[in-house]
């Protein structure tokens, strides 16, 4: 439909989602089978984001093979471990009883790759890191998505990228953007589980503006 205009209810339903969407951890997720055609609408909406230039720079490897998946996991083990030691005291504590991933237990990973372009790309040329931003945006659409069809998403940061990329093959070009965690769960949380476990609190939205310019 040409200019299509949305409504009043349908601003509150994409308010409501952004609301609800959740990081989900292992200790969430459930053995119900993620069907292919879900995986494909995920990646489908991944498609639709914004990309600088329209370069539309990113590739997916959808995993659901446990032995990919213990060997990610194996990687997460280990950088986890060296993550512990930048905290100290009762903060280094609280992080080892995190759970922040949930490799083996989500019946499905994604790696979301950035694909550099051989090509100069309309508008990544002062800011280079635009390709990856554009990643960024597509994981976004997934995890709204994901949330619309009830399925939870994990995205797992704390990983060695080289590693991953050996684990998947990837050519040496490629850089790992996003490694997601996907499956039904047992809950979504109301808030952030960090917020809900004092790790962080949510910065009020006033203490994050500034007008005409930062203070000099
Ligand atoms: C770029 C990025 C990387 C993240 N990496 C991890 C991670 O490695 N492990 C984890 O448990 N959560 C990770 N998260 C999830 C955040 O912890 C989570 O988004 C935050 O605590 C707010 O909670 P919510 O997403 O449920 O609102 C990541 C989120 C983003 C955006």
């Amino acid at each position: 439909m040409p200019n299509k205009q949305f409504t009043l209810e349908d601003q509150l339903m994409l308010q409501d989602i952004m609301q609800h969407r959740r990081d989900v951890r292992g200790n969430n997720f459930t053995q119900q089978a993620v069907a292919d055609s879900v995986i494909d609408q995920l990646i489908q909406v991944a498609a639709l984001a914004p990309s600088v230039g329209f370069s539309q720079p990113w590739e997916f490897v959808v995993i659901r093979d446990d032995k990919t998946k213990q060997q990610v996991a194996d990687c997460f083990a280990d950088e986890n471990a060296k993550a512990q030691t930048l905290f100290s005291n009762e903060k280094q504590k609280q992080y080892a009883a995190l759970k922040l991933e949930g490799i083996k237990e989500a019946p499905v990973n994604i790696a979301v790759f950035y694909k550099p372009s051989d090509e100069p790309v309309l508008g990544q040329n002062s800011m280079i890191e635009m390709g990856e931003y554009s990643v960024v945006c597509a994981v976004q659409n997934m995890w709204l998505m994901s949330r619309t069809l009830n399925i939870g998403l994990g995205w797992v940061s704390i990983l060695n990228p080289d590693t991953v990329k050996n684990i998947l093959n990837a050519p040496s070009e490629h850089k790992l953007v996003a490694y997601l965690c996907i499956g039904y769960v047992e809950q979504f949380l109301d808030k952030p589980e960090l917020e809900t476990l004092k790790w962080a609190e949510r910065k009020p939205t006033q203490s994050l503006v500034h007008h005409n310019g930062f203070k000099a």
